[in-house]
């Protein structure tokens, strides 16, 4: 029982209350406990207490604010960002236009209404600008939350235009994480501790045209990556490209090309199709397309899109797919893009990468545009190499099917002098990760 009057220790003892002055005493415990904690735990602590952790080893850097090709700590020591956020950020970080536009569309609304029932304005006007680049096929947006859930509803909508279930994916692909996504990822390590997942995939090797003969008349879409990013930057053939096009074409089963990483001028030109004269059936996009602001969407004709209308009805449903404020980031970034010239400057950066990246430990580099891949002997000389980039203030990491890779994506907006500054780290941070 606890006396009367008594400052106890506080035990729940449901049976009977503690009397007011106690309670007070263990308010102000409590309250002081409370500043004690907040004033020792430090935010990297609470991210690793109470944020789901994807890794053993996270990067850590504590972010305090980013600008163009940097990105700050709290400490202030600035780093340079060479993976634009994974390929996300391709005009730099924090560009004004951009936060211009996010700070007009939340004075006016955010979000409203789940997609597809109300008119908003900045959907309308981004797919709207977007399509004003695309092929006369591509002419409809279907806006959603990530890349992972534009092919989620990009194989639907092939299921529901061809009436057929079969889907093509290849090996060393990488389409998302969600389940539907992970069944057509090609690498068995990360995928093997979630099955069963979805029958009825097939997949087939990248770049082998004996492969393309297994596509028949079940199939109702082949999904491709023109460049596979997470196998280290790997190019689609030309030649393989248009054989698998013809392919499809001759079976009335769907392209659907994932520019989810490529797009945006990545390359070399706003999507990668251009380069490989081709027009997909069905286009997926995500990453930079949303200026910095989640946003991903799966882009076809508007006669196959309306198969997702009618029976069942809804075919696709998101409650936050094509936010207002995320289209509104992403039509600024894309009109930024689009007149900057940063995308016609791809190919002088690469060069310039092509020309003064080199170390003996480097033994090949990929590259497409302005997305380099360099592999060293092990994995863990490329995971020393990247922690050595980090020390010296230069953010790079690997590719999740080749950790022996290390990833070089800048924002396009990088100028050549900040391009060689880059260079010059990263060859001091070799040298210093293999100790000479
Ligand atoms: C080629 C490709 N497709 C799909 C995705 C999935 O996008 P998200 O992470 O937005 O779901 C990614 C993400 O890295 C990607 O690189």
């Amino acid at each position: 029982m606890v006396e009367l009057g008594a400052t106890k220790q506080f035990s729940p003892n449901w049976g009977s209350f503690p009397s007011t002055a106690s309670m007070v005493a263990i308010k102000m415990r409590l309250l002081y406990r409370n500043l004690l904690l907040m004033a020792t735990i430090t935010n990297r602590q609470l991210f690793l207490q109470h944020l789901a952790q994807t890794s053993e080893k996270p990067i850590g850097i504590e972010v305090a604010s980013a600008q163009g090709v940097y990105i700050y700590d709290v400490h202030g020591k600035a780093f340079m960002d060479m993976i634009a956020g994974f390929s996300v950020c391709n005009i730099g970080h924090s560009h004004p236009a951009v936060i211009k536009a996010i700070n007009e569309q939340v004075e006016k609304y955010m979000h409203v209404i789940v997609y597809g029932e109300f008119v908003q304005a900045p959907q309308v006007q981004y797919a709207k600008y977007l399509t004003s680049f695309l092929p006369d096929a591509l002419q409809s947006v279907y806006f959603t939350n990530s890349g992972a859930e534009a092919t989620e509803g990009a194989m639907k909508l092939a299921k529901r235009v061809t009436g057929r279930t079969k889907i093509v994916a290849f090996e060393g692909a990488y389409h998302g994480s969600t389940q539907g996504a992970l069944s057509v990822m090609g690498d068995e390590y990360f995928k093997n501790a979630f099955r069963p997942l979805l029958p009825d995939i097939l997949h087939l090797r990248y770049n082998n045209f004996e492969d393309i003969e297994l596509i028949d008349d079940t199939v109702a879409c082949v999904l491709v990556e023109l460049v596979q990013a997470e196998t280290g930057i790997t190019p689609a053939h030309k030649e393989w490209v248009a054989a698998l096009k013809k392919k499809c074409e001759s079976l009335c089963a769907l392209l659907i090309v994932d520019e989810i990483q490529s797009g945006f001028g990545r390359t070399g030109t706003l999507f990668a199709f251009e380069q490989y004269d081709i027009t997909p059936d069905v286009l997926l996009v995500g990453k930079a397309l949303g200026g910095g602001l989640p946003l991903g969407a799966f882009i076809s004709s508007t006669k196959m899109m309306s198969t997702l209308t009618e029976n069942p009805v809804l075919g696709h449903i998101t409650t936050f797919g094509g936010n207002p404020v995320s289209c509104a980031a992403g039509n600024a970034a894309l009109t930024v893009l689009h007149h900057s010239g940063w995308i016609e400057s791809v190919k002088e950066k690469e060069n310039c990468l092509i020309t003064h990246l080199h170390h003996p430990a480097i033994l090949h580099r990929n590259h497409f545009g302005l997305w380099m891949s360099l592999q060293f002997e092990s994995a863990a000389l490329t995971k020393k190499i990247a922690a050595a980039c980090i020390e010296n203030g230069i953010i790079t990491d690997w590719f999740l099917f080749a950790e022996d890779k290390i990833r070089i994506a800048p924002p396009l907006s990088i100028s050549i002098d900040e391009l060689m500054i880059a260079i010059e780290k990263m060859i001091t941070s070799i040298h210093q990760a293999i100790g000479e």
